[in-house]
């Protein structure tokens, strides 16, 4: 490896290795472990001593176990072999590297196989909240814990089976225009859905508290506390009506979040959701965000092949 790529580190927005991925169209890459700088670890040891006791407080069980049945080490970045290792007998998911952003149709494909699209760069050390993407801390520490959780897992994987429907069912339909128009109301259904559980999610805890399960909640130190305990924080049972023609807004600290029963009942909310998108009533969700991309739409209408298969 050459000296000058090693100096460099893997830190989110300067991490030439990534960089060289991207411009080569390179999406799945390896984890270069040896690239990481004594920053990047220190980085990754600074965010988890101080996400730890809040973990505690108000992170739901199956993620607590899962930190421990992973053994995330709190001194050093992972190495994702290692933690596959001990994820893959538990329910069969695999944390995948990844050089960016992966196109709706296939992050949620990869999903169906239970491989996680996994970011390997981390946030800069002085930069500890700002978080323009995810990054390792988000997807290891936030996500895969969750990830040892059976029933947790084959929500994930029934988010990968709706995805195809809404392929399969694209594919049915003659006109371009209209084909288009109907996907982006069932994508921008999705993500909404999607944001407001594995992202965003809270449940109810054994003791009629509430705690949370969303990754961007357990990855984040100052909004894991507010989402449960700050007074601007609207918090409801989960409705779909609600969940799928609600903006989800990205920049700041959510000022509205859903709550499910348990990861059984997230399982038959995906299951509705499924039937739903087939009887016709995800085609016209409110406007609004997010935007759904090009590289998203395309991704859906790429995806006849796979979907026919
Ligand atoms: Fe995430």
């Amino acid at each position: 490896m050459p000296q000058t790529l090693s100096k460099m580190g893997l830190t989110t927005g300067h991490a030439p290795f990534v960089e060289e991925a991207r411009s080569r169209g390179d999406l799945y890459i390896t984890q270069p472990y040896e690239l990481y700088s004594e920053e990047n670890h220190e980085a990754w040891r600074r965010l988890f001593a101080r996400i730890q006791p809040r973990w505690e407080q108000f992170a739901n069980d199956h993620f607590l176990r899962g930190i421990d049945a992973l053994n995330l080490p709190p001194d050093r970045i992972p190495r994702l072999s290692e933690v596959n290792a001990r994820l893959e007998p538990l329910t069969g998911f695999q944390a995948k590297p990844v050089s960016g952003y992966v196109p709706g149709f296939l992050f949620f494909d990869c999903l169906r196989r239970r491989e996680f699209p996994t970011t390997i760069t981390i946030r800069d050390k002085d930069r500890m909240d700002y978080l323009p993407e995810p990054d390792i801390f988000h997807d290891v520490a936030g996500h895969v814990p969750m990830h040892t959780d059976r029933a947790f897992a084959d929500v994930l994987v029934r988010f990968g089976d709706c995805a195809h429907t809404a392929a399969e069912l694209a594919a049915g339909i003659e006109d371009y225009g209209e084909r288009a128009r109907r996907l982006t109301s069932i994508m921008r259904a999705m993500s909404r859905f999607f944001w407001f559980t594995v992202e965003f999610g809270l449940m109810r805890g054994k003791r009629g508290n509430t705690v949370a399960y969303g990754s961007g909640l357990l990855s984040s130190y100052g909004e894991l506390q507010h989402a449960i305990e700050s007074e601007e924080v609207q918090r409801h049972p989960l409705q779909m009506e609600w969940v799928i023609n609600q903006g989800a807004e990205i920049d700041h600290y959510q000022p509205l979040l859903f709550i499910v029963d348990s990861f059984d009942h997230l399982f038959g909310l995906v299951g509705r959701f499924e039937q739903w998108m087939r009887a016709g009533k995800l085609d016209n969700v409110a406007p609004g965000l997010p935007e759904i991309q090009e590289s998203d739409l395309r991704s859906f209408m790429e995806a006849e092949n796979l979907v026919t298969s």
